[in-house]
């Protein structure tokens, strides 16, 4: 049964200063799914701690934060704003249905070059996976042997947590954060057995079907007091039971799928015609990629779950309700096709039609050669040192979901009954409005009067 912790929220003080815990010792980063992208940001970093590579598209790396008026010049780099676990503290573990440790797996998955591979081989060649919990049902695609063995899904939730348990002593980590970077699980819906911690208790002994091979980790991870996040469109974390689980231990969670490729520029550009008010009469994507994301996600039950996450983008950001005759009456269609000879290298098209002053037609293409790993992976490392900022956070840790994260997700989680904030750069206002707060600085609203007084 899970450890339970008892959740105290602590008062917001004046000075927030002093709510965060200093980083001290080792920051264990425990993946399901090591395959492209979970081992393009793992040798990423050791990469980076070894000086061979730059941490390209991390806020955490390379982000500023503009402190106080514009005038006053003050705008650190974020990692030096926040007390962040530093680069050369994380140490990490897997699980995976294959057997092939980080460095044959990376070579596989075929992302980075085989020079920058053999320079962090040793270390990469260490990490072995963990058998994994799975369920074919739940991934139609794949098939694997180092698969773990229970009497029921509460039985493989024990063997999970021994792994975590396991993992920390071992690699002598003074906290952990676990991101699901596994392969995209069928679609399926909230049902009773999400309903309650209670309910979902009772389902993993009673081997309940709507029971994904993602929520028995993250079940195992947040009993454990580990924050958890999903990379994937997976329900995974999105569920009642979930959230009370993460409340009760203070153990934050966020999700869900990663923001790179085409929605990443779906929500760059979308609030820009929102902003001008230029209408949209249809948004048709399609892409090619040939990786194995692209061979599960040839499964229509995988494609449903990231189809869902990619269509409810545009919805949310353009408001149709508040803007019926720009917005009311647009057709989006996303394709996603399987063509093996791109690799890792996906290939996005936007056709996009929009309309201008008096209802005049226009027209955006848009062709994205992108690397969806490289996109990923700085994702990756922001969510684990967010998420291990928020633990440590006497503000953060006990709210459940961390919606201030939603900057690295398509289809970000909220609080029941909210709509997600979709627009790119009200996410990061969101994020760096956050750490502002955190650190007991002054919001920053854009106002600017002040300059004119
Ligand atoms: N690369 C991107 O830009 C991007 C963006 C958004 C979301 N994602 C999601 O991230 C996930 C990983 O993407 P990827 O390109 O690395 O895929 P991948 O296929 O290379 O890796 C996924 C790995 O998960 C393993 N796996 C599947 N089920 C598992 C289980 N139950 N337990 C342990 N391991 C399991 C698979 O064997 C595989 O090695 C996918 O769900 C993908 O949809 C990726």
């Amino acid at each position: 049964m899970a450890t339970q912790r008892k959740h105290t929220r602590t008062e917001t003080k004046t000075d927030n200063r002093s709510d965060i815990q200093a980083p001290k010792g080792k920051l264990g980063v425990m993946i399901p799914g090591m395959g492209a992208v979970a081992t393009t940001f793992v040798a990423g970093v050791e990469a980076i701690r070894k000086g061979f590579a730059k941490p390209f598209g991390s806020l955490t790396q390379m982000g500023t934060i503009r402190l106080g008026r514009r005038t006053d010049a003050r705008s650190p780099k974020i990692k030096e704003f926040v007390p962040l676990a530093a680069l050369d503290d994380l140490v990490f573990t897997g699980w995976d249905i294959f057997e092939d440790d980080m460095y044959t797996a990376a070579s596989k998955a075929g992302v980075l070059e085989r020079d920058l591979l053999d320079k962090v081989k040793p270390f990469l060649s260490a990490i072995k996976p963990r058998k994994a919990v799975f369920d074919h049902n739940y991934v139609k695609n794949l098939d694997g042997p180092n698969v773990k063995k229970g009497k029921n899904k509460m039985d493989l939730a024990e063997q999970v947590r021994a792994d975590i348990r396991d993992f920390k002593k071992s690699s002598g980590a003074a906290r952990l954060v676990t991101i699901w970077c596994g392969s995209t699980e069928s679609f399926i819906q909230p049902t009773a057995a999400h309903a309650s911690l209670k309910a979902f208790e009772k389902a993993l002994t009673q081997n309940d079907e709507n029971i994904a091979p993602s929520m028995v980790y993250a079940y195992a991870s947040l009993s454990e007091g580990v924050p958890f996040a999903n990379g994937a469109p997976n329900l995974t974390v999105d569920i009642p039971a979930m959230h009370e689980l993460s409340r009760q231990n203070e153990a934050p969670i966020c999700g869900k799928d990663f923001k790179t490729g085409q929605t990443l520029m779906k929500t760059i550009l979308a609030p820009g015609f929102k902003a001008r008010l230029l209408g949209l009469s249809g948004w048709f994507s399609t892409n090619i990629l040939g990786n194995r994301d692209g061979e599960v996600l040839d499964d229509p039950g995988s494609f449903k779950t990231k189809e869902e996450s990619k269509l409810s983008v545009l919805e949310h950001i353009l408001q149709p309700e508040l803007y019926p005759d720009l917005y009311g009456n647009f057709t989006h269609k996303v394709r996603i096709n399987y063509y093996p000879p791109r690799g890792d290298n996906k290939e996005g098209w936007d056709n996009i039609d929009i309309f201008g002053w008096l209802g005049y037609p226009m027209q955006i293409k848009v062709d994205f050669l992108c690397r969806d790993s490289i996109l990923a992976a700085p994702i990756v490392l922001d969510l684990v040192l967010f998420n291990d900022l928020a633990q440590r956070s006497s503000q953060l840790r006990g709210i459940g979901i961390q919606e201030w994260l939603s900057f690295y997700f398509k289809s970000p989680m909220t609080a029941p009954g909210l709509y997600p904030e979709h627009d790119l750069f009200i996410q990061s206002m969101k994020l760096k409005n956050t750490l502002r707060h955190l650190r007991g600085e002054e919001l920053i609203t854009h106002l600017g009067l002040e300059y004119y007084d």
